[in-house]
C-alpha cells in the first residue's frame, strides 16, 4: 500500500482540515483518531435501519441487534480470542479496567501492575481492592467520608504491587517472576505499548511466567491494537482492553474481551434493564450465561458498530502493511529531531514505535505545543499523558522537587508541573507532515537560541 492509498482511508475534509490558513497536521494520534472513512460510511449506513437493540418486535429492531451482536464476532475475529470469550462493550479502556477491577476485588490475591501502567489501568485497582477491604465499615456522617476515601486509597495500595522497568527500559523477567513467587497475585495488568515511550514489552513471554504461577493475564491493547498484530490466544491473554476512538472508531466505545467461564460467575458490574431475563415478584433477578448479562442498559450500538467497522477496515489494510509505514514514519522523525540542537529525546531508538516524547532545553513543552499549532498548524499533546511515574523517570525529578510539586498541586497551582512534549504518528499522516513538523520544531528551538 502506497502513501496516497493511507491517505485516502480518510474523507478529504478531515484530510483538509485548516488551521491559521495552513493544512492541519494532526500528530495526536496516540490520544485519539479521526474516524476512517469506511467507520463514517458504516455508521451512517447503520443508522438507516438503526432501531431498539435487544427489545424491539420491529423490522429496525431485528437488524439493529443483529448487527450490533456481529461486532462482537469482529472484534474476537480481529484480537485471535480463545472459543469461548465474551465481548463487554465499555464506554473506553477506563470503564473495561473498573470492570475487571471490580470484578477480581471479589477474588482472594493480590494485582500487579506496571509502572508505566496508564493511571485508567491502575488506579481502578487501588480503588476496587480499597473498596473490597472496608468490609462492612458505613460511615455514620459525610464528615467521615475523608478518612474512608484515605483508608481506600492505603489499603488499596497495599494490595496492588508494581512491578518496573530495569535500567535498560525493559521489563525483568527475572524481577516479575520473583514478584509472582513471593506473592499470591491473582490479577497481573501489563501495557501492550507505553503510551508515552511506545515500549512494547513480550507481551507472550510474560504472559508464560504469569499463567505458570495462576494468575489471570490482562493486557491493556490501547495503544497497541491499531499498530501491531494482536493475537489473544497465541500470547495467552486472558483480558483484552482498548478503545475505539484510539483505532479510528470515535463513537464512545471501548471492549473487554474474557473468557466465558469467568465472567459467567459475577454478577453483572451494573444492572439495571435489558441483561438479565427476569426478575422474581420477590425480587430476584435470575440470569443470563451469555455476553448480555455484562450488557446494561441501551447499548451503544452506534459505539459497537462502529469498532467494527474500523477492525475490518484495519484488517483489510493489513495491520504488518499499517506498522511498517507507521515506524518508517516516526523513525524519519526521530531521525529529524535527533539533528536539531537543545531538542532532548526521551526514547530509545531501539524502542521506537510510533510516539516521540521530547523536551526542548528551556521552553516549556506546553508552550512547545501552542506553538506548534499556533504558528504551524500541526497538533501534539504536552503534559504527563496520565503516567507521571514516566514523565517523573524520564526527566529525573527529584525526591525534592517531586515535594515542591505535591505541595503547589495541593495549593492549586498547576503551573510547575513537569511534562514532557508526544508526537504520534499513524496511517493518517505522511512523510510530508513528518518534515513539516521537524521544520516547525527546529524553527521553534533556534527562536530560542537567538534569544
Ligand atoms: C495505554 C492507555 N491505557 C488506557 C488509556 C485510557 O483510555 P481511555 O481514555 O480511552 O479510557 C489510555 C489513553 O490514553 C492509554 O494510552
Amino acid at each position: 500500500m502506497n502513501k496516497e492509498t493511507f491517505i485516502n482511508l480518510f474523507k478529504d475534509e478531515i484530510n483538509d482540515y485548516i488551521v491559521n490558513g495552513k493544512r492541519y497536521v494532526n500528530l495526536d494520534s496516540a490520544a485519539t483518531t479521526p474516524p476512517l472513512k469506511a467507520v463514517q460510511d458504516g455508521v451512517d449506513d447503520y443508522l438507516v435501519s438503526y432501531g431498539s437493540v435487544h427489545r424491539g418486535a420491529g423490522e429496525k429492531s431485528k437488524v439493529s441487534t443483529d448487527i450490533y451482536e456481529k461486532s462482537r464476532q469482529v472484534i474476537k475475529d480481529f484480537v485471535g480470542a480463545p472459543t469461548g470469550s465474551y465481548v463487554i462493550f465499555s464506554g473506553n479502556t477506563t470503564g473495561g479496567m473498573n470492570i475487571l477491577a471490580h470484578f477480581f476485588s471479589h477474588l482472594d490475591g493480590k494485582v500487579a501492575v506496571s509502572s508505566i501502567e496508564h493511571s485508567s489501568s491502575w488506579l481502578p485497582w487501588i480503588k476496587a481492592e480499597g473498596e473490597r477491604s472496608l468490609n462492612s465499615r458505613m460511615v455514620t456522617s459525610l464528615n467521615d467520608m475523608g478518612f474512608v476515601n484515605d483508608l481506600i486509597q492505603k489499603n488499596g495500595n497495599s494490595q496492588v504491587l508494581r512491578y518496573c522497568l530495569n535500567g535498560k527500559g525493559e521489563f525483568d523477567l527475572k524481577q516479575i517472576e520473583k514478584l509472582l513467587r513471593e506473592n499470591k497475585i491473582k490479577v497481573f495488568v501489563l501495557t501492550a505499548s507505553s503510551n508515552l515511550t511506545g515500549y512494547c514489552p513480550d507481551i507472550q513471554k510474560i504472559g508464560k511466567l504469569v499463567h505458570k504461577y495462576e494468575a489471570y493475564y490482562v493486557v491493556d491493547g490501547c495503544q497497541y491494537i491499531q499498530h501491531h498484530s494482536i493475537n489473544m490466544s497465541e500470547m495467552g491473554i486472558d483480558f483484552l482492553v482498548a478503545s475505539g476512538h484510539k483505532f479510528y472508531a470515535p463513537y464512545g466505545g471501548g471492549f473487554v474481551v474474557g473468557p466465558k467461564i469467568f465472567l459467567d460467575q459475577f454478577l453483572p458490574y451494573q444492572i439495571g434493564g435489558g441483561n438479565l431475563p427476569y426478575i422474581t415478584s420477590d425480587g430476584e433477578f435470575l440470569r443470563y450465561e451469555n455476553n448480555l448479562a455484562h450488557d446494561p442498559g441501551t447499548p451503544n450500538a452506534v459505539g459497537a458498530v462502529s469498532m467494527a467497522a474500523a477492525l475490518s477496515e484495519l484488517k483489510r489494510i493489513g495491520i504488518n502493511n499499517i506498522e511498517k509505514y507507521e515506524t518508517g514514519l516516526t523513525r524519519q522523525a526521530y531521525d529529524g529531531l535527533a539533528k536539531i540542537k537543545n531538542v532532548k529525546l526521551l526514547v530509545n531508538g531501539k524502542q521506537l514505535t510510533t510516539v516521540i516524547p521530547f523536551i526542548i532545553d528551556g521552553i516549556d513543552s506546553e508552550a512547545v505545543a501552542e506553538k506548534l499549532n499556533n504558528d504551524f498548524g500541526i497538533g501534539v499533546r504536552a503534559g504527563n499523558f496520565c503516567v507521571y511515574h514516566v514523565v517523573r523517570d524520564l526527566l529525573k525529578i527529584t525526591p525534592e522537587q517531586e515535594k515542591a510539586i505535591i505541595r503547589d498541586v495541593k495549593r492549586g497551582e498547576t503551573g510547575n508541573m513537569p511534562g514532557v512534549v508526544r508526537a504520534s504518528f499513524s496511517i493518517c499522516n505522511d512523510s510530508e507532515d513528518v518534515t513539516r513538523f521537524i521544520g516547525a520544531v527546529e524553527e521553534i528551538a533556534q527562536r530560542k537560541n537567538k534569544k
